[in-house]
């Protein structure tokens, strides 16, 4: 099997692109680190990948918190005692109810008469709290655990690094003016650390994923999920399983030429 004898940590795996790239881990052979904030979301996964017959551990832990994140690392090596996969997943998307609203008067607006005049309004109102744990989850936490895993990998002189960004991180996304810069500094990170340990056998790469239907764009109103779908050339978004499919790509040897590249699955989102 691809993954035979490899251990992964998926970090945000209890639900949405997670989950779907631990599920496809475990199924070709590797035994599967879940990490969730929600215990009970990890536990389910885990559950998932041991009743269809593979090998998972449920480490949930907030991979914002970098300590609790040295903890999380201690005790899946001290069981499993190897690490070759990571991917730095965890990520939330936090869109106030002013600036909901105001995508949807955009949305009917851009519909009507294609021009808009209602304001967004969010980053003038952005709160300091949510700016910084949007940061605290998607920058520190891509940080934490890739420090973490270097100590391993670089010992064993290799390892696939693999970070989620998404396209807001390329192109922006108007109303998360927090959410695509965090994704953007992911990417910057990406490259910088695929330099400095290639020579070490190790590669680091990142995904940006445009819209896929998961619970993180659960708050999103009709109008805007269908202004977003118009402008996909493919005419649709798409699946967690065509994510897991990249990450997959990026984790077994057939990429072992690739570091420090972007990936973005989009539909032509962003081209
Ligand atoms: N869905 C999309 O359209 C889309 C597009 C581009 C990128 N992404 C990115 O893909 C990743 C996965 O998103 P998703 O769409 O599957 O969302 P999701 O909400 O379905 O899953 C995210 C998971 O991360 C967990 N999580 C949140 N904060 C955490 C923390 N501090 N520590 C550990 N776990 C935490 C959540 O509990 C949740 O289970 C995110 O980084 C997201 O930004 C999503």
């Amino acid at each position: 099997m691809l993954l035979e004898d490899q251990v992964a940590l998926v970090t945000g795996a209890g639900s949405g692109i997670g989950r779907a790239i631990a599920l496809r881990f475990a199924e070709v052979g590797a035994r599967v680190a879940v990490n969730d904030l929600l215990d009970e979301r990890a536990d389910a996964v885990v559950a998932e990948i041991q009743a269809a017959g593979g090998q998972a551990m449920a480490v949930p832990t907030d991979v914002s918190d970098g300590r609790a994140v040295l903890k999380m690392f201690t005790r899946f090596l001290t069981l499993w005692d190897r690490l070759d996969i990571v991917v730095n997943n965890a990520g939330a998307l936090f869109l106030e109810p002013h600036v909901i609203a105001n995508m949807e008067a955009q949305a009917a607006e851009r519909a009507a008469t294609g021009t808009v005049s209602t304001p967004l309004e969010a980053t003038r109102t952005l709160e300091e709290g949510i700016w910084r744990r949007t940061f605290g989850i998607h920058v520190d936490g891509t940080f934490h655990c890739t420090r973490d895993a270097l100590k391993v990998m670089e010992v064993c002189r290799s390892g696939s690094i693999i970070n989620i960004a998404s396209v807001a991180g390329l192109s922006g996304l108007a109303g998360a003016p927090d959410y695509s810069a965090a994704k953007a500094a992911i990417i910057g990170f990406t490259k910088a650390v695929a330099r400095e340990v290639g020579p070490f056998g190790i590669r680091v790469n990142a995904i940006a994923p445009g819209f896929v239907d998961t619970p993180l764009l659960d708050e999103l109103p009709a109008s805007v999920r269908a202004g977003i779908v118009a402008q996909t050339p493919l005419g649709r978004m798409g699946t967690t399983e065509e994510i897991a499919a990249t990450a997959l790509f990026l984790a077994d040897p057939s990429s072992a030429f690739y570091t420090g590249q972007v990936f973005s699955p989009n539909g032509g989102y962003v081209v």
